[in-house]
Order: structure tokens, then C-alpha cells, then sequence
């Protein structure tokens, strides 16, 4: 099944990726394009979805501006619960996310100047049990609603970002890191625990990776939002798939898992909602010989 080209997209047709390296992206809301993908298809999938009420897309049907955090919970749910179908029973999920904060009032998110697309109209209200200024885990509530839609939860790996953003608080502590949650769609699965595999400290053989990842964040002058660092994502594909296989990212954004999953001889579909975003990730994946935009 998983060399078939010509896939019925919801009305539309697209070429599966057969090709070595081959790069594939659709343009819409991955809601509606992913039940395009057939069953047990997509050996491993790598993503980053919006944050809730975190950037402003610039697009009307995007994730992460509903102003109910079960709302925003579900949308992801729903999508991730596909992202199952479509995995080879072997299969695995890796999932970053960050957690937020409530508004504390505020209607809105001021633009940063670091980053421009942190900004946003309009900010969620104070979720109910929620007071002002606490700590929403967004990431650990989505990572248990997924557990229990019936995903394997495996791993949290902890991103530690040495380069982390400042932030201009006075009464609690600057956020350096974010999740990496690793999911399988079964009790056993592939992975390639030797392929990730880091120095021991005293540098004289290997051992098996860790949970704390620490990783720079990666610019990307091109894009107005935070992609994923390459280095995020290539543990990922590495231990979770073989030279061939092929990637999936739901929310593809500037493409990132798609240059990875390109250097490290697989194939990629990547859906995603913004059309300048694709631009911009055909660009990075320039030298991605046939890689393909079909409409959605
Ligand atoms: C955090 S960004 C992904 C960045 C990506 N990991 C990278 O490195 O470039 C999330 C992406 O999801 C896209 N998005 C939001 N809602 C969507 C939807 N309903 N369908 C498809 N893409 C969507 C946004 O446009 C954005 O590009």
C-alpha cells in the first residue's frame, strides 16, 4: 500500500512519495487532508502543532486560536487519533509541544521583537479551574488525552534550551525547555535504540539516550515563527524508521522534519495550512528533488 501513487486526497489526488528522499506537501487543513492517507502507511511521524493561543498563523481554519483550552485539546486529539490510523502497526509518534500560561487579564499578546509571529488579536480567557497567571500543562493534558484515546505513552523528553528567550518576569523562573513526547501505536514497536545512542560522560563508549535533550533553538530568518530545531528532529526519524520510510508531519509549518527526514534518505509528507509557509519550506528543501505542492 505504502508505494501506491495517485491516493484519492478528499476529492483530489496526490502522488505518494516513491521516490528516495521524495518530499511531498499538501495545502490545507490537515483535518480535512489526512483522511487521504491510507491506513498503516506512514512509518513514523514528527511534529510541532500551534501552541495554544501562542502565534497568529495569519490563516482562518488554523489550530490553536480556539478559546476553549478543551477545544484546542480535541482539534489535536482528533488530528493525532488519524495520525494512529495512518502509522504502520510498528509505528511511532513524536510530539513537541510547550505549555503556557493563563492571560492573566490580558486581551492580547504583544508582538515580540525577536519574534514576530508571537503576537496575537486576541489572548484565551482564563480556562475554567484555571486563576490568573498559572500554569496551564497544555502539554502533559494533551499528552494524557492521547494516552487515553489509545496511544502508548513511551517517553517525555524534556528539550532544554540553553539559548532560551528571556523573559521579563520578576516571580518565578524563566521557561528553558519544552516536551518531547514519544508515542507508539502498539506495545511493541520499531526502534532503533542504537542509532540514537550518546558518549558516555567519561567519553569512552556509548550508552543509551537520555530524557534531557539540550538542543539550541534553531533560527530561521525566513519563517516569522519558531520552527523545530533539525537536531530535535533527527533522533527522531533515526530511531524511528528506516532509510526509505516514510515521515509524516500533520502541521508542517517551514518544513523542517522534511529537510531531516531528506538528509537521512527518507520520504516525507508534510500538510500544512499556510501556502507562504510552503513557500518557504520549498525553499529550505530546495535541493529536495521532486518535491511536490498540490493544492488541497
Ligand atoms: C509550530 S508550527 C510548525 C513549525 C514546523 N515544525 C517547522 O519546523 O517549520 C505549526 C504549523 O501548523 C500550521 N497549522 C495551523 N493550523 C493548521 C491546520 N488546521 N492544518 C494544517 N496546518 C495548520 C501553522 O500554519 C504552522 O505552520
Amino acid at each position: 500500500m505504502n508505494t501506491a501513487s495517485d491516493m484519492h486526497l478528499c476529492g483530489k489526488e496526490f502522488e505518494w512519495p516513491t521516490a528516495n528522499n521524495q518530499v511531498v506537501v499538501l495545502n490545507g487543513d490537515t483535518r480535512e487532508l489526512i483522511c487521504a492517507i491510507p491506513d498503516n502507511s506512514v512509518q513514523c511521524a514528527v511534529t510541532s502543532p500551534p501552541y495554544w493561543g501562542v502565534r497568529d498563523y495569519g490563516v482562518s481554519d488554523q489550530i490553536g486560536a480556539e478559546p476553549d483550552l478543551t477545544a484546542y485539546v480535541k482539534s489535536l486529539v482528533d488530528v493525532f487519533r488519524e495520525v494512529r490510523r495512518v502509522l504502520t502497526p510498528d509505528g511511532t509518534f513524536w510530539l513537541n509541544i510547550g505549555n503556557t500560561y493563563s492571560s492573566g487579564g490580558r486581551k492580547w499578546r504583544d508582538v515580540d521583537d525577536k519574534n514576530k509571529g508571537r503576537g496575537m488579536s486576541y489572548r484565551p480567557p482564563t480556562p475554567e479551574g484555571f486563576k490568573k497567571k498559572d500554569l496551564i500543562g497544555v502539554a502533559w493534558l494533551l499528552a494524557l488525552e492521547c494516552q487515553r484515546d489509545g496511544w502508548y505513552l513511551r517517553n517525555d523528553i524534556i528539550w532544554y534550551k540553553p539559548n532560551c528567550q528571556p523573559e521579563s518576569v520578576k516571580d518565578r523562573l524563566t521557561v528553558a525547555h519544552e516536551y518531547l513526547f514519544l508515542f507508539s501505536k502498539s506495545e511493541r514497536y520499531y526502534f532503533d535504540q542504537d542509532a540514537i545512542k550518546q558518549q558516555t560522560t567519561n567519553g569512552d563508549g556509548l550508552k543509551n539516550r537520555r530524557t534531557v535533550w539540550s538542543i539550541n533553538t534553531e533560527p530561521c530568518p525566513e519563517a516569522h515563527f519558531a520552527v523545530f530545531p533539525k537536531a530535535l528532529v533527527r533522533p527522531c526519524i533515526m530511531a524511528g524508521s528506516c532509510p526509505n520510510d516514510v515521515i509524516l508531519d500533520p502541521f508542517y509549518g517551514a518544513g523542517t522534519t522534511g529537510i531531516v527526514a531528506k538528509e537521512l534518505g527518507r520520504r516525507c509528507i508534510g500538510i500544512e495550512l499556510n501556502r507562504e509557509y510552503i513557500d518557504i519550506a520549498q525553499k529550505r528543501t530546495a535541493e529536495v528533488q521532486g518535491s511536490l505542492i498540490l493544492e488541497g
